[in-house]
């Protein structure tokens, strides 16, 4: 469905992707979890084509995202819904406006139209009659929750998370992660969360990917990521959850 083929990237002078393959299944939840820095939401902008890399391939559906331009790329990037790092709602306008504006850009729906989808989406996410406030209203959770709306509203069969429950305390982060396992059933979307929330990782993950020096050092189920012989994965999870496995060995 999604696959990101031996990319290599530098910015700023640093290497931050190098050799990063990873391949995404229809309707499957893949979780990348990384440190600080390790490259996630590089890894996420090539997926959906705001970064080119230098070299490997990007594709969607056994199409080329990373040489496409123009129209070709417009028209790929619809498959993707994003929920980007921090949320990031417009300010000045509505949440029903805020919700909107991915229909509005593409000009095919009707205010009837943009009005029902809006509903829906609302409702998909919990949020009854907000429509008329304004972000600055809102709770942290609720404009998280308002920000997913609008990444789903164009009905994608991809949905792209950016730490989807950063900033947000325990029981906030575990009911985003019930609704994004709720729009992942409801509306069958292929999802890639990054995040370095282990506890999200392991309840929502079909697969969870380690993220490293550039490139997935290891990968499996929740279950086998956790008993995985890799000792970055032990490291990483030892740092999360303080077990003392960090220097077991093979
Ligand atoms: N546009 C950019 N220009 C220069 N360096 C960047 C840019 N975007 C990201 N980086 C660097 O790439 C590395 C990975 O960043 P990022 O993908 O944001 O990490 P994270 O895994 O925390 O999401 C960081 O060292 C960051 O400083
Ligand atoms: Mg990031």
């Amino acid at each position: 469905m999604l696959e990101l083929r031996n990319i290599n990237k530098t910015l700023g002078g640093q290497s931050v992707l190098r050799g990063l393959s990873l391949r995404v299944e229809r309707g499957e939840t893949m979780v990348v979890v990384g440190s600080s820095g390790a490259g996630k939401s590089v890894a996420l902008k090539h997926m959906i084509g705001l970064l080119r890399p230098d070299s490997g391939e990007v594709m969607i559906d056994g199409q080329t995202m990373h040489t496409a331009g123009g129209a070709e790329l417009r028209k790929l990037r619809r498959w993707f819904g994003m929920l980007f790092q921090g949320g990031a709602l417009i300010n000045w306008i509505n949440i029903f406006d805020n919700i909107a504006l991915p229909l509005r850009e593409r000009g095919e729906s009707s205010e009837k139209e943009i009005k029902d989808r809006v509903r829906e989406a609302l409702e998909m996410v919990n949020l009854p009659q907000i429509q008329h406030q304004m972000p600055a209203e809102l709770s942290g959770g609720m404009v998280k929750r308002a920000a997913l709306a609008r990444a789903i509203v164009t009905r994608p069969p991809i949905v792209l998370y950016d730490e989807p429950t950063a900033g947000l305390d325990p029981i906030l982060s575990r009911n985003i992660d019930r609704l994004i396992q709720h729009l992942q059933s409801q509306m069958g979307v292929t999802s890639v969360v990054v995040t370095h929330d282990l506890v999200s990782a392991f309840s929502i993950g079909d697969r969870v990917a380690l993220l490293h020096e550039g490139r997935i050092a290891c990968m499996g189920t929740p279950e086998e990521f956790q008993h995985h012989e890799s000792p970055l994965a032990h490291e990483f999870i030892a740092a999360q959850f303080g077990h003392n496995q960090t220097f077991q060995t093979a």
